[in-house]
Parts: structure tokens; C-alpha cells; sequence
């Protein structure tokens, strides 16, 4: 399938890939499956990729903020929502009567939620957030059972779940995973002793919901695997995940240059013989880096980038591929013939990782669903 009479470029998001995801996620961790569609659907597009993901069993959404459920439940979307991050206090009776649940972490935070519950007429539905070292949001581990108490207490309140995040999930080491699970599992001990266990414990991001049986409690909040991408070099996805995004262009102009012609602002590249240089109309402004050492598939080959990146366009270099003519295709993520270039290898030429690359699609990208 070619876009490239509608679009200067796209990514295509295989939803297919996204449903078959899910269901490894379901299978090889055996609890049930938050699907994290926060900051866009990790630039995937939130609804399809949060409608793909229900279709496959995913029970619960997950994001960060209250305008992203919004959107979610804008779109029709019924099921479970739970906001990762802060709800700001002004907003907790939009979250309630949304049906939206909301992350706390602090006793202030239960008693405003109730009183917007009460003056909405529906319950507050609430998960305590326990911070086992990862040192962003959440309580103390050993406030947790007295916060637990007054959540099980406080009318118009829903004790729903009871989380933790990890912070080192994806690394080699499981050490410090453990150390975190230990310690979430003795704030569990001592709520269940107080028999106010909620219904959902969670703890797993995808790093953990693979390789810490321990870890997956009754929920797994998957993000990164969801999309098909390894969260990390050291934790990679196994058999069966398929990466979700690919992201394509066409070759706008070809310019046959003679040598010592400088290419783009800052003649950043002067070419050093007679070469042929592709005009690709992808730049910063869709969220691709100004840095060196880019490289895009054209023609089923591999092929550098030249020169400063621009806002709208970048120039190749076509040697390597002298058959090439406007209008063919040009691969930024993805498959091409056999070559493949994924959103690691850019994250690798960027200094970054997977995550920040497939976050940082602009909203001028078109998103556009396939399978
Ligand atoms: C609280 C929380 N849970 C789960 C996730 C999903 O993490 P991952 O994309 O590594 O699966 C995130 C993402 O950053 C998160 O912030």
C-alpha cells in the first residue's frame, strides 16, 4: 500500500500487530492486561491503538492525564480507565463523572475526591499508588496501610486497585525488581491483614510482566510491548511480538549534483563528485532529529542522509541505489524488501531510546491504520 499521493509522510499502524501484542501479553503473564495509550498511544494514535487492544482483551486503559481518557471516552470507548499520573483537584469531578479512576498517594487526595464524588453523585473510584523506589509519585510504603484504611472507609469512594511502578524492570540485573516486588508485597501483606485488599494489584510495566512471574499480581500495565518494541537492548521481546509502527515517505526530487556542491543549510555536506541527492519531504518538524548519522531505506538498500536535517525535508544520497526515481518509497521506520531499519536503530543514531522516538511523531504525521 503506497500514501504517498496523500501524504509528504505517514506511519502506518498495523493494528493486527497491536491485537496479537495483547494477546502474548495475556497468555505469557496469565493476568489481565492494562493497555498504557498515554502521550498519544505512545505516537501511535490513542483510540485505534486502545480499540485494537480492547478488541484482543486488554481490560483496562491506562494514561497519564485526564484529557487523554477524555479523548478516549469521546470516542466511545467504554472500558475501565485508570490515570497513571495526577488529576489536578479543580478537575476531580470531571475525572468522576467520566467513570475515570484516578491515582492517589496522599490522605488530601481521598478526602477531595469524595467531596467532588459527592457533589457529582458518583462514586470516586481510586487506586493508592506506593512508591517502592522508583522515587516519583507516590506514599511511603509504610503509609500505605493507614491511606488503604481510609480509602476502604470513605463513602463515595471505590477502593479499586493498589500499584507500584518499577524502576529498573529492563535491565539484565533483576535485583533491584525484586528488591521492589518484596517491598510491595509487604504493604500487600499488611492491607490484606487488614482486609481491605482492592480488587486490582498491579505492578508490571512490560519489562516486568516478562520476566518477573512475581511481579504480574492480578494486572499487567503493558506500554512499550504493546507497540512491538523491546524495552530495552537488554530486555528484549520474545517470539511472537511484531512491531506495530512503520513510518514512510517518497522521494520528491532527485538532483544530479557535480562535485563541490554544498547540500542543505550550513553546506553541512558538499558532495565530492558527481552524486545523486533525493529531496524527502520529512524533517524536525515531524519529529525526525537535526543530528548526524541518519539513515533511511530507499530502493531495499540502506542510504545516508545528507546535510542538516530541515523542518519539512532531508536529503539522501542515492548512489547506492542509482535505479531510483521520484515518487519511490522512502522507509524512516520499518520494513523495505529485506532491509529493515527499526525505531531502536533510530533511537541508537538519536542518543535515545525507542520510546522517545515513536513520542516525539509530531502531530502533522498522519497516523493511518492498517489490518
Ligand atoms: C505507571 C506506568 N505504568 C506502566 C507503564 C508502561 O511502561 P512500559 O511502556 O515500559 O510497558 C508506564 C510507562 O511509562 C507507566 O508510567
Amino acid at each position: 500500500m503506497s500514501l504517498a499521493g496523500e501524504y509528504s509522510n505517514w506511519v502506518e499502524i498495523d493494528l493486527e500487530a497491536i491485537e496479537g501484542n495483547v494477546r502474548q501479553c495475556l497468555q505469557r503473564t496469565g493476568a489481565q492486561v492494562m493497555a498504557v495509550v498515554k502521550a498519544n498511544g505512545y505516537g501511535h494514535g490513542a483510540v485505534p491503538v486502545a480499540r485494537a487492544a480492547v478488541r484482543a482483551g486488554a481490560t483496562w486503559c491506562g494514561v497519564a492525564r485526564l484529557d487523554e481518557a477524555l479523548e478516549l471516552r469521546q470516542a466511545g470507548m467504554d472500558c475501565p480507565i485508570l490515570i497513571l499520573g495526577a488529576t489536578p483537584v479543580q478537575r476531580l469531578r470531571e475525572a468522576i463523572a467520566a467513570r475515570v479512576s484516578m491515582a492517589v498517594w496522599e490522605a488530601g487526595q481521598v478526602r477531595a475526591a469524595a467531596e467532588a464524588a459527592a457533589a457529582v453523585g458518583q462514586p470516586a473510584r481510586l487506586h493508592l499508588k506506593v512508591d517502592t523506589g522508583m522515587t516519583r509519585l507516590g506514599s511511603e510504603p509504610e503509609d500505605a496501610p493507614e491511606l488503604a484504611r481510609q480509602l476502604a472507609s470513605t463513602p463515595g469512594v471505590v477502593f479499586e486497585g493498589l500499584f507500584t511502578h518499577f524502576a529498573r524492570a529492563d535491565e539484565e540485573d533483576l535485583a533491584p525488581t525484586d528488591e521492589q516486588t518484596r517491598q510491595f508485597r509487604l504493604v500487600l501483606d499488611q492491607i490484606e491483614t487488614a482486609g481491605v485488599r482492592p480488587p486490582l494489584v498491579h505492578a508490571a510495566n512490560s519489562a516486568a510482566g516478562l520476566a518477573c512471574p512475581a511481579a504480574c499480581f492480578d494486572m499487567v500495565r503493558v506500554g512499550i510491548a504493546l507497540y512491538g518494541l523491546h524495552p530495552s537492548a537488554e530486555c528484549q521481546l520474545p517470539e511472537g511480538f511484531r512491531p506495530v509502527l512503520s513510518w514512510k515517505s517518497q522521494l520528491t526530487q532527485i538532483r544530479v549534483t557535480p562535485p563541490g556542491r554544498g547540500v542543505g543549510y550550513g553546506h553541512a555536506y558538499v558532495t565530492r563528485k558527481l552524486e545523486r541527492i533525493g529531496v524527502v519531504p520529512v524533517g524536525y518538524g515531524d519529529g525526525y532529529r537535526r543530528v548526524p548519522g541518519n539513515r533511511v531505506l530507499v530502493g531495499g538498500r540502506v542510504v545516508p542522509v545528507v546535510g542538516n536535517v530541515c523542518m519539512d525535508q532531508l536529503m539522501v544520497q542515492l548512489d547506492e541505489v542509482p535505479e531510483t526515481r521520484v515518487g519511490d518509497e522512502v522507509v524512516l521506520i520499518g520494513r523495505q524488501g529485506q532491509a529493515e531499519l527499526t525505531a531502536e536503530d533510530l533511537g541508537a543514531i538519536w542518543g535515545t531510546f525507542s520510546y522517545e522516538v515513536v513520542c516525539g511523531l509530531s502531530a502533522r504525521v498522519a497516523r493511518v491504520s492498517i489490518g
